[in-house]
């Protein structure tokens, strides 16, 4: 007879054998670190208890209608109509040779950018459906699949634009879009890609292949709407002549001033991690040092910035492993080509410690990625909101995007997204540079597989060459897009 469950020996065996087959909640990820406020609720995280559900309970769209509108509006409608694959020259000068701006023009891209999205949303949504119902039911795929709905909904639903006014509306409605917690999704995407493959719910290279087409189609969205927010803004403060050809929200970029920049930042997340006055790595540039070029800066500062992240990093950990009396310089060589530029950047680290295969993917193995997991969790600021929290705790007054940002609030990673129509000032791509300036010590464990995805879409690519026992050259290539104007760079739907 067995003592705990008074049970015939054999039979303790066969319902010791279910127990063992029946997952195992305590190895679930710690959910109540999304709200550290609320407690668990009967021994098992609130979110699981949702999303055990047939319909979440306070879903605005997974409900018992969500089959037939999804199946009328969604499927036979919207995702049935195929996205227009534009390139980043016709958005900024929106489908004329001519560079002025008229009134006519911005409404236009207005009325275009609005079914472009609800469209290219629509595809997306679809994508997540045809995902294992365990992989579209994580908690995080989610939120992600919510706020995907929302959006579309939000962007169908909007009236249609006949007047600038009515454009000036829906600009104010995409820039809001831009901050609430669709801002959140960066971080939801990449944390679902890392639950997945701890649960070995979906297999790894298609789970890789997956994020990368929803990072890339995010980028394509993106650019799509701040280009109308650039263009809108720059009719409003007057200035009728649109030279850049890409648009103002590509920018010329100094190579040398964004690597001596991400240089600092590696140089102070390395004082905070161990102590201020430890030896650093020097930083030798070589080759094209006064190199310029267009390039949106958002995108070039979190590629730069992680790549050196890894090469400090590594100096840093061999300098203390091997008792060195200086940490070992790091050199980054710039070569411009007629149709892309090159940053090499070499280290003396001793090379690349984990195998190679895994190098490039979001989940790495299950160990990793348990740990980058822990890490993500552990963000200051990146805490995930569930868009549940503000109706499981309906005496907030709290609207769900002011939840969404509540947990920047006061923080380091404070929003500081601010648009104002009529300077023309907002930042873009605020939950990258959010991402970038984590801690050192936090190590999510998705840098190279991220900025693969990054340097891809910009016609470009990252490799990395290890010299065991010697360092890692890192070699970002990115393409020139001047060069390449008229690609239809946003065909990435
Ligand atoms: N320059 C380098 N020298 C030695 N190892 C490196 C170097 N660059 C990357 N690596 C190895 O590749 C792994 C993956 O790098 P990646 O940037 O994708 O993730 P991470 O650095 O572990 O975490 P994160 O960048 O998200 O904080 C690193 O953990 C490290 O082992
Ligand atoms: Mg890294």
């Amino acid at each position: 007879m067995n003592r705990f469950t008074g049970l015939p020996a054999t039979a303790a065996i066969r319902h010791q054998h279910t127990l063992l087959k029946t997952a195992n909640l305590t190895q679930a990820p710690d959910f109540t670190k999304y709200s550290p406020v609320k407690p668990i609720k009967e021994g098992i995280a609130p979110y699981i208890v949702e999303t055990m559900k047939a319909f979440p309970t306070d879903s605005r769209y997974i409900n018992q209608q969500h089959y037939y509108q999804n199946r009328n509006i969604l499927m036979n409608d919207y995702a049935k109509r195929s996205p227009h694959p534009v390139s980043l020259m016709q958005l900024a000068q929106y489908y004329d040779d001519s560079s002025t701006l008229t009134k006519q023009k911005i409404i236009n891209s207005g009325i275009f950018v609005k079914e472009e999205l609800a469209i290219r949303i629509a595809s997306k949504i679809n994508l997540l459906q045809s995902l294992p119902f365990n992989v579209v039911n994580n908690f995080h795929f989610l939120q992600v699949y919510e706020s995907y709905y929302n959006i579309f909904e939000r962007f169908r639903k909007f009236p249609t634009i006949k007047t600038m006014e009515d454009n000036l509306n829906f600009s104010e409605f995409i820039r809001k879009i831009l901050q609430d917690f669709n801002s959140l999704n960066l971080p939801h995407l990449i944390m679902g890609a890392l639950e997945c493959t701890i649960f070995d719910l979906y297999p790894r290279d298609k789970m890789d292949e997956l994020l990368s087409n929803l990072l890339r189609s995010r980028i394509s969205r993106r650019l799509i709407v701040e280009e109308h927010l650039s263009v809108t803004s720059n009719y409003v403060t007057g200035k009728k002549e649109n030279t850049l050809v890409l648009g103002d929200i590509f920018q010329e970029c100094n190579a040398l001033e964004y690597l001596t920049n991400a240089s600092k930042e590696c140089e102070q997340f390395i004082k905070n991690m161990y102590y201020p006055s430890i030896p650093l790595p020097e930083l030798k540039i070589e080759g094209s040092k006064d190199l310029t070029f267009y390039f949106l800066p958002a995108h070039l500062k979190y590629l730069l910035g992680e790549i050196l992240r890894n090469a400090y990093e590594a100096t840093i950990r061999e300098y203390i492993r091997k008792g060195l009396k200086t940490p070992s310089p790091i050199t980054v060589t710039i070569i411009e080509n007629p149709d892309t530029y090159i940053f090499r950047i070499s280290d003396q680290a001793g090379g690349l410690i984990h195998s190679d295969a895994d190098l490039w993917s979001f989940g790495k193995s299950k160990e990793r990625a348990r740990e980058s997991l822990n890490n993500f969790h552990k963000l200051p600021g990146l805490h995930s909101i569930s868009i549940y929290d503000d109706i499981a705790d309906s005496k907030t007054c709290l609207s769900p995007s002011m939840k969404a940002v509540e947990p920047y609030m006061n923080t380091s990673l404070a929003h500081t997204t601010q648009w104002n129509i009529n300077k023309g000032h907002y930042k873009l791509e605020q939950p990258l540079i959010e991402l970038l300036q984590r801690p050192f010590r936090y190590k999510l464990g998705v840098g190279l597989a991220m900025c693969k995805v990054y340097a891809e879409y910009w016609n470009g690519d990252l490799r990395v060459h290890s010299m065991p026992g010697y360092g890692v050259d890192a070699v970002l290539t990115l393409g020139n897009l001047m060069k390449s104007t008229a690609k239809k760079q946003l065909d990435k739907v």
